[in-house]
């Protein structure tokens, strides 16, 4: 099985993608949804709170655990790798490194960039995307930093408008201009924007609408399809670890909140009904 954890339902705006490019493999997403927003969190309460759950998919029988969430990408997932699992037998993996790999590598001739990344306070005050994009921009152009613009404006109150069903209402549009204005006036050569946070593509449309009405022309980056293709290029090159990984195109949905409020809820974010169970952590 293929674990997959957000803070919220932000990750199955992830979970979608892979099983769209991974349909065989069978999935079990959990979403810390009663301690969510994770984004405006101490360090030491996103670690605590992502390695409790990393454990818990584990012990469903999990092989592989995808952090379908930045924050929890930017602050937890190296020490979890580093501390607390045995990569012998379990592999836990982030979706800020792919998304950096695919955004600068398919610009490997640019000499300039000026890229936004749109993120949670936490994941913003890690700097995580900043010193991600910047190794591998020096790592494409041999070694040189200049030429490569990053600007992080954290959007606070995105998260707690999505989960709270309200991001399709007036009020979110109020906060996408807000955060598109910020982060233009500190750059407005912006040319590309970047979703970190795995919850902000059912906000696309606005901050598309938002960047237009602003006047600038940048290309909003999600992250699903490429971490996506990014999981199926790791599980051709890790056979060890794909051949546990079950195939019966099943996916299971755990919660710590209720299960009927995870069920109503994912409804705004997956294309079909799903039945969830409610889990006990900490
Ligand atoms: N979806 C999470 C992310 O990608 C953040 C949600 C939260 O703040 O809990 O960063």
């Amino acid at each position: 099985m293929i674990g997959v954890f957000d803070s919220g339902y932000g990750g199955l705006t992830i979970l979608e993608k892979i099983r769209r490019h991974l349909p065989e493999y069978d999935y079990v997403y959990l979403g810390d949804n009663a301690r969510a927003p994770y984004g405006t969190r101490s360090f030491e309460v996103i670690y605590e709170y992502t390695l409790q759950s990393v454990r818990l998919l584990f012990e469903e029988g999990c092989r592989l655990v995808i952090l379908a969430c930045n924050t929890a990408s930017a602050k937890a997932l190296r020490s979890i790798q580093m501390h607390d699992i045995d990569p012998a037998r379990q592999r836990v993996l982030g979706v800020i490194r792919p998304t950096v790999e695919a955004v600068i590598g398919r610009h490997e001739h640019w000499q300039e960039r000026h890229i936004g990344v749109l993120a949670t306070p936490g994941t913003v005050s890690s700097g995580s995307y900043e010193i991600e994009l910047r190794k591998q921009w020096e790592f494409v152009h041999g070694g040189r930093a200049d030429g490569l613009h990053v600007t992080q404006q954290a959007c606070p109150m995105l998260v707690p408008l999505i989960e709270s069903g309200e991001h399709l209402n007036a009020g979110a549009d109020w906060f996408v201009d807000k955060y598109i204005r910020e982060l233009l006036e500190r750059d407005p050569e912006t040319e590309t924007v970047i979703l970190g946070c795995t919850h902000y593509p059912l906000l696309r449309s606005k901050i598309e609408l938002s960047l237009a009405r602003l006047g600038s022309k940048a290309e909003v980056v999600a992250q699903g399809d490429i971490v996506a293709v990014s999981l199926a290029d790791y599980l051709q090159r890790h056979t060890e670890i794909e051949r546990d990984c079950t195939r019966g195109g099943t996916c299971r949905f755990l919660t710590t909140e209720s299960g009927e409020k995870f069920a109503a809820s994912a409804s705004i974010f997956l294309p079909e009904a799903v039945a969830a169970e409610h889990v006990e952590m900490g």
